[in-house]
């Protein structure tokens, strides 16, 4: 048995990454209105990846024999008008998912649980990649974004993108 609020902050991070699926998935919806079906691409697969995070944490409590409880799945609730808007928000949402992972971690520590420190190792590491790869789209649009050239091919390469399975299995 894992201890009591370490196993609460794992079943809360299951229900955070569905919820960062279904907002990645809206990202996909505003790109594939616009007609940048690349973009689109870019944060469907972003969003199939947060559902093989949630499918981690689930299956990690499981396998400790601890019991999963699924709640409601929040509406994607971020504003967007301008094309920039889904990427600085996705950077946003990254950090703070961040946050989420490093006090799962601490309270980890703190009761000695180098099983879940381990497990969420792959996490720290895999948040490092999320925030880079945000930035990075950031800086992309800014510097091509308002060139429809600069956009059409910025949407090619976002469109290349294909989807992989975690490196991390239980
Ligand atoms: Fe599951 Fe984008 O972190």
């Amino acid at each position: 048995m894992l201890n009591k609020k370490v196993a609460a902050l794992l079943n809360e991070q299951i229900n955070k990454e569905f919820y960062s699926a279904y907002l990645y998935l809206d990202f996909a919806n505003f790109y594939a209105d616009k007609g940048l079906d690349g973009f689109a691409n870019w944060y469907q697969i972003q969003a199939q990846e947060e559902r093989d995070h949630a499918m981690l944490f689930y299956q990690y409590l499981h396998n400790n024999n601890e019991t999963v409880t699924l709640e409601a799945i929040s509406k994607p609730d971020v504003k967007m008008d301008a094309l920039m808007d889904p990427l600085k928000a996705a950077l946003a949402h990254e950090e703070f998912v961040t946050e989420s992972i490093h006090t799962i971690y601490a309270a980890a520590q703190k009761v000695h649980d180098y099983r879940t420190m381990q497990f969420l190792d792959w996490f720290v590491k895999e948040q490092g990649e999320e925030e880079t790869n945000a930035n990075g789209l950031i800086t992309k649009m800014e510097l091509f974004g308002s060139d429809p050239k600069g956009l059409y091919m910025l949407d090619n390469e976002l469109g290349a993108r294909v989807y992989s399975a975690p490196s991390l299995t239980l």
